[in-house]
Order: C-alpha cells, then structure tokens, then sequence
C-alpha cells in the first residue's frame, strides 16, 4: 500500500473510492468539500436517510461514475480537532480495508476542521500510517491488502511546500511508532534481553546511520562494575544477561546553552513476578513489560530523525523477572549504585529496582530534564483507567511542560502527587528503603516516591507511568485494539523537538 500526498484531481477522480469528511450544523450539513459537484450529489442521494454527519458516524453511497462515496461525519466544525480528524480518518481506512478496493483518495480539505490545510494532511497521513500496522510475522497466512494506492488529494498547492517537510515529520514519526509497537508486540521467547539489545544496535546502525548517534551496551561484567546490584538482583532469576542500552545523540548545532534530555525505560522482556509470582491470569501480557523502553526508544528514533536541537541520552534497563534457583528472594536487602539499601519485600515490584540503579547511572550524566517512562504499576490503571498515562515528578514547571506536549498531541495525561506521607510509606525498618508501600494504598504515587530517591544532582525528573495505556487501547481507531499501542511516543518526540 503506497500513500501519496497528491495535488493533481486525476488521481481523486479516477479513484474507485473517495473519502470526504462532512460537518454537521443545527439546521443541516456543512462541507469544505473541493468537488461541489459530488456534494450536490450527495444531497441528491442523502433523501430520508437524514444523516447529520454527528461525529463518528458515517454515510456510503454510489456515485454516478460508480466510484463509492464514504462520507465521515466530523460534528461541528467549530467543535472538531486535530483529534476528531486522526479518527475520521482511521474509521473511513476501516470500512475500506479487507475489501476489494485498491484505489482510495481521500479529499484533505474536507477534513480541514482546523482551518490548516497542510496540518490536516499531516493528521490524515499519521492517522492512516498508525491504523493500517499489522503484526502479523507469526501468521503463515499473511492478510494481504487489496489497497495499492491511498491519493491524499490536496486541492490547494499553495501548502505544497511545508507540506513536504511536514511529510517527512509525520513519517519519522509513524515510522518509530510502528517500530516499537514491534517491539513491544514481539513474542518474549524471541525478544530477550540480549536479543533486543542487539536489535536496537542494529535499527542505529541502519536508521539512524549518520545521524550524530553513538550507542554503548553494558552487560553482567559492566553492570557489576557499575553496582548497579538493584537491576542485578532482578536479572538474578533469569536465563539471559542484563543489558543497559545507553544511546547519545548530539545535534550538529550544539553549544553550551544547547538543553540536555535523558529518557529512561523499563525493559522488562518478561515479568513473571519472580518468588512473588503473579497468577496465571495477571502475568499473560507481561510481555508489555518492555513497553516503556520501547517507548523511550521511540521517541528518541523520532526525535533523532527528525534533527532534534537537543542534546539526548536515552537509556534503556532490559532484563525478564523470572525464577531459577539463583532468583532473589523476597527479604532480601540489596545495595544500589547510589548506596542506598533496599528491602525487597516483593519481587514483582522490580521495575522500579531496574530504574532506581537507571536513574542513578543518569543523573550522573547532569542532564537538564530527565524522563522515565515504565509500566510500573497495576494500581495506575486503578487510578486512571488503561486510557490515561499518570506523571509524577519534581518539578511542577517541568511536569506542565510534559503535560502540555500531550495535550498538543491529544494523548491523555495526568499528574499525581508525591506526598511526604507516602515518601516515609517507602522507609523501611531494616534498610533505608523498601521496594513496596501499603497494599492497595496509592501504589503508582508510592512507586515514584520510591523512584525518587534515587534522582540527584538538581535533575528535573517526570516519570511516566504508561501501565494502562502501553496495550490494548480499542477506544482509539488508530490503535489496534489489542496489542501495543504506540502512545506516549508523539508526546515525548514532540517534546524533544520544539
Ligand atoms: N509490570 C507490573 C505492573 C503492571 C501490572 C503493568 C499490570 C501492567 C499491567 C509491575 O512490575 C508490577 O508487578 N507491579 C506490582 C507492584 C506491587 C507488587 C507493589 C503491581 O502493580 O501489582
Ligand atoms: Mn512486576
Ligand atoms: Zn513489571
């Protein structure tokens, strides 16, 4: 399936279907159609049907050249967004895949709610590159699409230009979307920790070749050199080596006033809880486990691709929590890489383990602004659901401008406090510090409050916690409705970018 963002009408009329976006108004319809005639046509045809075009609804008919007409409601103009467009977009690509199509245009400027035609390209192209993923390596039977050519018809050439460049934006960016959703989808059989290191040194090599990238691997030898005992002890059950994947990148304009990002992600390839077992039920989908670091690497792979003017370190904890005769035992106190002794009362509380000595080894680094993204814990989708990613951090000016990079990005974000109350919730007895707070008493506030310990150096710090929104968002037509989800990644490379 090739997408072309195309500016002739030949190609739109030639099209055995045509995708138009209508507006819906209290006393009928409104269009910024670019063909009036077809639109005549429409209401020729609309009769006692009486389809308002209400957002999410939609109406097919044939036109008199026979192509079909898919039109998508889009509401009120005056109410409908950037976000309103991506899902118009992926429901119509929906009603036309897996059918016997295989030339589809798609008229840009009757989707154009946001008055930017070049923007509205931009949503339509992101939109139709996240929907049409498929993971499906393992299937013998390949679904092969009917589809050869999807015409984004822009009637106006005036945008050609920025367009262009916007293009190249949008496929950086739905381009590592897709890579990590392939990642995070990947069987953990296949993707174990060292497998997946070596894969991400491959995707720099290639990808980002010439890029201004250096990546570094530390294994069992490094880690242990570098004390990092907390990420160790969850590696101690498992059949394969840890690895911490450290990536730079430096911009080619780069001074001493130049910002510096690090982004953190828990590479959990598996978590079966380690001697804390989960239950069958619970521990199916903890190959997700991974999914903050793919996250992370997402959006690095983005930023990158996309000439970032920050300085940018990424980090990546990988290992699986698994059990053998060596796992660590639930007791156990364990001394991080910054000194602080840790009881672990619950092994499957690890991922916070694999980051502390993580955070630790950045802030080492001074970065400016630190990011971690996890998914860290099952009382996130308590709190906020499986559609709301939860931020927690130090610095309330930092938060918001992570906040205000979702809300550009129309992906669901919210703040939880740190309070001192659940700061001393994290102290142990025996040791300074232990790995679990009070059951069923604010388990994604207590995680960070854990985590925090172990920022230093005045770094800002956000930590994601992206537990519910990681897999399965079928509330997103852009998603698919099981299996990796990509979120969080526009947020973060947005971010990185402006
Ligand atoms: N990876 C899980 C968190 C998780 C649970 C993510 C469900 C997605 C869906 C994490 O390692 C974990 O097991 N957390 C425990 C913490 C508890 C032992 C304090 C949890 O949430 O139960
Ligand atoms: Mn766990
Ligand atoms: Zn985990």
């Amino acid at each position: 399936m090739k997408l072309h963002v195309d500016y002739e009408t030949k190609n739109y009329e030639a099209s055995e279907v045509k995708i138009l976006g209508l507006f819906s108004k209290k006393d009928g319809v409104t269009q910024t159609w670019s063909d009036k005639n077809l639109f005549k046509m429409f209401q020729m045809v609309r009769g006692s049907k009486n389809f308002t075009a209400d957002a999410g609804t939609s109406f097919t008919f044939t036109a008199s050249d026979c192509s079909t007409v898919i039109i998508m409601g889009l509401g009120e103009k005056t109410s409908a967004k950037a976000e309103q467009i991506r899902k118009a977009i992926a429901n119509a690509y929906k009603q036309v895949a897996g059918k016997k199509f295989s030339t589809i245009a798609i008229d840009i400027a009757s989707f154009n709610a946001i008055n930017k035609l070049d923007l509205t390209a931009e949503l339509a192209l992101e939109s139709l590159k996240m929907t049409s993923y498929t993971f499906d390596n393992y299937k013998s039977k390949k679904t092969e699409s009917a589809i050869k050519n999807i015409y984004l018809y822009v009637s106006d050439k005036k945008v050609k230009k920025s367009l262009e460049k916007l293009e190249v934006k949008t496929q950086n960016i739905t381009s590592s979307i897709n890579y990590a959703r392939d990642l995070i989808n990947e069987a953990p059989n296949t993707l174990h920790s060292e497998e997946y290191a070596d894969r991400i040194d491959k995707d720099v090599k290639t990808a980002l070749k010439g890029k201004g990238v250096t990546l570094k691997t530390l294994g069992m030898k490094e880690l242990k050199k570098e004390n990092m005992n907390l990420f160790l002890s969850v590696n101690a059950g498992s059949a394969y080596d840890p690895r911490l994947v450290h990536l730079t990148y430096t911009p080619k304009k780069v001074t001493k006033a130049t910002k510096h990002y690090c982004l953190v992600g828990k590479g959990l390839t598996f978590d079966t809880g380690g001697y804390s077992l989960k239950p069958g039920g619970s521990m199916m989908g903890m190959k997700f486990d991974m999914g903050g670091s793919a996250t992370v690497y997402g959006a690095f792979r983005a930023a990158v691709l996309n000439n970032s003017p920050y300085k940018i370190t990424c980090i990546l904890g990988i290992t699986d929590n698994a059990v053998n005769e060596s796992a660590t035992f639930p007791d156990s106190i364990v001394k991080g890489r910054n000194g602080m002794s840790v009881e672990i009362l619950n092994t499957d509380a690890e991922g916070r383990l694999v980051l502390a000595d993580c955070l630790d080894y950045a802030c080492d680094l001074k970065p400016d602004y630190l990011i971690d993204a996890a998914t860290l814990t099952g009382a996130c989708l308590v709190a906020l659901g499986s559609e709301v990613c939860a931020v927690l951090g130090n610095d309330d000016k930092f938060i918001k401008d992570v906040l205000t990079s979702a809300k550009d990005q129309d992906e669901y974000m919210w703040q939880l406090p740190i309070i001192p109350e659940w700061r001393d919730d994290m102290k142990s007895k025996i040791a300074d510090l232990k790995n679990i707070g009070t059951p069923m008493r604010a388990g994604t506030a207590t995680a960070a409050a854990f985590l925090e310990n172990f920022i230093k150096n005045d770094v800002k710090w956000a930590h994601l916690d992206i537990a519910g929104v990681c897999d399965s968002q079928a509330h997103l037509p852009y998603c698919p409705p099981k299996g990796a989800s990509g979120l969080i990644i526009r947020s973060l490379s947005h971010l990185l970018s402006k």
